[in-house]
């Protein structure tokens, strides 16, 4: 497959609450990406914080490790190529005001403080993500019968 990539989503804590789960699952699914982990998780305010580290001096830091450590989130690996762009642009803008419609953020959200999913902005974060996440273990390559008619060889 060319340029496959891997990168971490996360179904933060309001995707879950509303029942949400199945539905964002599929919309990745029926783009044809992969889903190599998955696993429910209570993340906790350390990992939380690292994981958002970069937006530490920001003043929503704080209102979002409460917001992403208030209820279990659902946590994923996506595989496919070009999967961290695709990804994102799935997932649609941060604000959901400023989101494509067809986009997760722009059919479920209303505002960017409960804005239902996260992923990877770059190749790189995925790879740091993935670790953070996915570290201890849980992460499995196989192929699908599908692929070939997803992904030209
Ligand atoms: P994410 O990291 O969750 O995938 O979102 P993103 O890349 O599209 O946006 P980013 O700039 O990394 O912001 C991370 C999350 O912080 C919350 N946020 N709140 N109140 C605010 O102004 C504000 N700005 C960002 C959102 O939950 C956003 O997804
Ligand atoms: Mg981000």
């Amino acid at each position: 497959m060319a340029d496959n990539e891997r990168t971490l989503v996360i179904l933060k804590p309001d995707a879950v609450q509303r029942g949400l789960v199945g539905e964002l699952l599929s919309r990745y699914e029926k783009r044809g990406l992969k889903i190599a982990a998955l696993k429910l998780e209570l993340i906790s305010r350390e990992t939380a914080k690292r994981h958002y580290r970069e937006h530490e001096h920001r003043p929503f830091f704080a209102s979002l490790v409460d917001y992403i450590t208030s209820a279990p989130s659902v946590l994923l690996i996506l595989e496919g190529p070009e999967a961290v762009e695709i990804t994102r642009a799935t997932n649609g803008d941060t604000k959901p005001a400023k989101a494509a419609p067809g986009t997760i953020r722009a059919d479920f959200g209303l505002t960017i403080g409960r804005n239902l999913v996260h992923a990877s902005d770059s190749v790189e974060s995925a790879a740091r993500e993935v670790e953070t996440f996915f570290g201890g273990g849980g992460v499995i390559d196989y192929t699908r019968a599908i692929d070939a008619w997803v992904v030209e060889e």
